[in-house]
C-alpha cells in the first residue's frame, strides 16, 4: 500500500491538475490590439457605433448562443444580477428569494435595491435550488426569484419555470458558473426574464473582470440597457437623461478580449464535457466519491466546479476536510468551494429585518441542506482541471484511490 503524501510518501500528482489560467493566444492579442489602435476603447456614443463595437458583436452572438434574443456586456457578473433585478422591477422592501447554496452574491445582489433576501434550501440530490423550498419561502411580499446553476450543473427548470408562472413571479437565473450549459436543448439564462453571467478571472472564459445580462424580451433589455447607461433611452440624445440610474457600461477592449475567449471556449467546452464523463464513470466505478447526477434533460453542461458527493462511510468514516487535506497533499486540488452556506456569513447573522419579515429572520430560519451539504458533503474541482490530458485525470482517480486504501491509517493517524 502506497504511502500517503501527507504521511510522508510520494505524491500522486507532483505538477497538480489545473493547467494555467487563463489560457490565451495570439487570438487574444490581435483583437485587444485591434481596439487599442482603433483609438475608440468604449462601446462608443451612438446606437451604430455601440452595435459595431467588439461589446455589441459579443453580447449578439454570445445571446444567441444561450438562446436569448438580447445581451447586454456590463463590468462584473455582481452588476449583472443587480440590473436584472432592477429590469423585472425590484423595489425597497420586496422580498426575493435566493439560493442559499451559492456564492455569496446570489443573496447579497439583492441589498442594493433595498430589498430582502428570503433564502431557499438546496436540493441534496443536485445541489440546485430545491423547487419545494422556492416555493415554500413565497409571501405577499414575494416580488422574484433568483435560482443559480451552481457550478455549471443546471438547476430543475421545469419544475421552476412551472412555480414562478404559477405566482406570477419574475424569474432571475444566476448563470454565472454555467457559460454553455443546456437544459433541454436551451441555453440557460433564456428560462427567466434575464440570465446573468460573470467573465470574472477565474470563470470558464473571462475578460479579467466583466458580465452580461441575457434576456428574451425587449422590454428588460430596454430597461437594463437605461439603468446601465445613466438613464439614457437608446434612442435620446448623449446629453438627455430619463431615469435614476448610473454607468455600468463595459469598455472594448473586454469586449474584444471576450469574442476572442468566448471562441476559444466553444472549442474547450467539448473536451471539458468529454472529461467530466470519463471522470464521471471512473470515480463511479470506485466509489466514494459521487458525481452529480447524469440527466437527459441537461443536454450541455458547463463548468465552474466540477461537483462530487463525499461518502465518509467509504473512507472509514474520516472528515470530509481530512480527506480533502490529503488529496490536496497528493497535488490533486480538490476543494469545498465557498465552503458555508450564504445564510451562515456574519452579513446576515447580523442582519436585523422587521418581524413581518419571517422568512428574513436569518438567525432562526435555516437551510439545513446547503448547510450540511458545504461542511461535510460538497467537493469541488476547478474547471480547469477538466482541461488535463488523460494521464493526469487518470492520476485523479488514482489519488482518490489511494486515499480510499489508507482511510483507516488516516483516521488514526488524525485521532
Ligand atoms: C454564483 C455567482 N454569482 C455571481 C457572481 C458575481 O460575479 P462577479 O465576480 O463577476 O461580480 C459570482 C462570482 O464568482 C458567482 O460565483
Amino acid at each position: 500500500m502506497a504511502k500517503l503524501a501527507l504521511h510522508g510518501g510520494p505524491k500522486v500528482l507532483p505538477r497538480g491538475v489545473a493547467v494555467e489560467w487563463p489560457v490565451f493566444g495570439a487570438s487574444e492579442e490581435d483583437a485587444v490590439l485591434k481596439v487599442l489602435r482603433s483609438g475608440n476603447w468604449w462601446r462608443g456614443g451612438t446606437i451604430e457605433a455601440q452595435a459595431n463595437s467588439a461589446c455589441g458583436r459579443f453580447e449578439r452572438s454570445f445571446a444567441k448562443w444561450h438562446d436569448a434574443a438580447r445581451g447586454l456586456c456590463v463590468p462584473n457578473g455582481t452588476i449583472a444580477l443587480e440590473l436584472a433585478l432592477r429590469a423585472v422591477g425590484v423595489q425597497p422592501g420586496d422580498e426575493v428569494i435566493v439560493p442559499a447554496l451559492s456564492f455569496v452574491v446570489s443573496a447579497s445582489a439583492v441589498l442594493p435595491l433595498g430589498a430582502v433576501p428570503v433564502f431557499a434550501d438546496a436540493d441534496p440530490r443536485t445541489y440546485q435550488p430545491n423547487p419545494a423550498a422556492i416555493e415554500a419561502a413565497i409571501s405577499p411580499r414575494t416580488r422574484a426569484i433568483v435560482v443559480v446553476h451552481f457550478g455549471g450543473y443546471p438547476a430543475d427548470l421545469d419544475l421552476i419555470v412551472d412555480l414562478a408562472a404559477k405566482h406570477q413571479l419574475p424569474l432571475i437565473e444566476d448563470c454565472a458558473h454555467a457559460q454553455g450549459t443546456q437544459w433541454r436543448g436551451r441555453g440557460v439564462g433564456s428560462y427567466g426574464d434575464a440570465g446573468t453571467f460573470s467573465f470574472q478571472q477565474s470563470k470558464a472564459f473571462t475578460s479579467g473582470e466583466g458580465g452580461i445580462v441575457i434576456t428574451r424580451s425587449e422590454e428588460v433589455w430596454y430597461r437594463a440597457y437605461r439603468f446601465h447607461n445613466l438613464g439614457r433611452l437608446e434612442s435620446s440624445g448623449f446629453y438627455d437623461f430619463y431615469e435614476p440610474s448610473s454607468n455600468y457600461r463595459l469598455t472594448d477592449l473586454q469586449g474584444a478580449l471576450l469574442e476572442a475567449q468566448f471562441a476559444r471556449y466553444r472549442k474547450q467546452l467539448r473536451s471539458k464535457q468529454a472529461n467530466q464523463r470519463y471522470l464521471s464513470r471512473a470515480l463511479r466505478r470506485l466509489g466514494g466519491l459521487e458525481p452529480l447526477p447524469d440527466d437527459a434533460r441537461i443536454t450541455r453542461r458547463g463548468h465552474y466546479y466540477y461537483l462530487l458527493k463525499y461518502q465518509p462511510e467509504q473512507f472509514a468514516g474520516v472528515h470530509r476536510e481530512v480527506f480533502l487535506r490529503a488529496c490536496q497533499a497528493e497535488g490533486l486540488g480538490l476543494g469545498h468551494s465557498y465552503g458555508t452556506a450564504i445564510n451562515r456569513y456574519p452579513l446576515f447573522q447580523t442582519m436585523k429585518w422587521p418581524a413581518r419579515y419571517q422568512g428574513a429572520q436569518y438567525r432562526k430560519v435555516g437551510c439545513p441542506q446547503a448547510e450540511r451539504i458545504f461542511a461535510h458533503e460538497l467537493c469541488a474541482l476547478p474547471h480547469t482541471a477538466l482541461l488535463a490530458d488523460k494521464a493526469t485525470l487518470d492520476g485523479v482517480v488514482e489519488v482518490i484511490a489511494k486515499v480510499k486504501e489508507n482511510a483507516a491509517q488516516l483516521r488514526e493517524k488524525v485521532q
